[in-house]
């Protein structure tokens, strides 16, 4: 495989609902095929040497949806933590979580921080799950604790660069992502990584998130990689 300059991919798997319908069954099947390619997906990006993957799992806004649907994705979350950590460790894989963590069950809180102490160590790629996240919410969460800051004399208003500010959101640490994919065919951010997106190459499929595969994940890659950026510049 080709040496691939992006570092970072960003997903907002969206599709799960309709992938069901078009099969007549509930959209809680749809996010069952999703969480399975989840799995298929983190194994293709660690061949394919990106070092970041970020996954939007939960949206804030997504708790407005049913009772019913909102238990059957946290329920898929403990499974594929249970089922799936074992993998995770033997790959080398960091897992970390971003999101407001108390709106999440007390389980699901102690769960998140066992499998990110446990993996803290993993060099190999680092898989990013937005759970429970909304990317006004965090800017908003950074924008207090930097006030918060200055009033115990720790920053100076000069002081807050566009670099201290990053540091302050969830994802410090972490590089921009070069690549966002949206799937399902919806083109809109719908509240994610606002600040982290302002540079990345965007690219929208109509493939609905179950259905996505490695060989259109390859195909974005590549297109990444003959894509002229140019930053600002002329
Ligand atoms: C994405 O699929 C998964 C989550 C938002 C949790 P959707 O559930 O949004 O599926 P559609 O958009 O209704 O098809
Ligand atoms: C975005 O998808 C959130 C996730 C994929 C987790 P949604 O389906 O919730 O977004 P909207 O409602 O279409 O903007
Ligand atoms: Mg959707």
């Amino acid at each position: 495989m080709s040496e691939t300059l992006c570092k970072h991919i960003a997903i907002i798997m969206d599709g799960n609902g309709r992938w069901a319908k078009k099969r007549g069954m509930p959209r809680s099947f749809g996010h069952k095929k999703g969480a399975e390619n989840v799995v298929k997906i983190t194994r293709a990006m660690k061949e394919s040497g990106v070092k970041y993957l970020t996954l939007y799992a939960f949206s804030t806004e997504n708790w407005q949806r049913s009772a019913d649907e909102v238990a059957a994705l946290m329920q898929l979350l403990r499974d594929y933590l249970d089922k799936e950590f074992k993998e995770i460790m033997e790959n080398n894989v960091r897992i970390i979580f971003i999101g407001e963590r108390d709106m999440l069950a007390k389980d699901i809180q102690q769960k998140i921080n066992e499998v990110e102490t446990k993996s803290a160590g993993n060099t190999a790629l680092t898989l990013c799950i937005a759970l429970s996240y909304g990317s006004r919410q965090e800017i908003l969460a950074a924008t207090k604790r930097a006030m918060a800051l200055a009033v115990e004399d720790k920053l100076s208003a000069d002081d807050l660069s566009a670099e201290v500010f990053s540091s302050l959101l969830y994802t410090d640490g972490i590089p921009d992502p070069d690549i966002l994919i949206r799937t399902s065919g919806e083109q809109r951010i719908s509240n994610y990584l606002l600040w982290q997106l302002a540079y990345t190459e965007l690219f929208f499929t109509n493939t609905l998130w179950p259905d996505f595969e490695k060989e259109e994940l390859m195909d974005i890659i590549a297109k990444f990689n003959n894509r002229e950026r140019r930053y600002g510049k002329n």
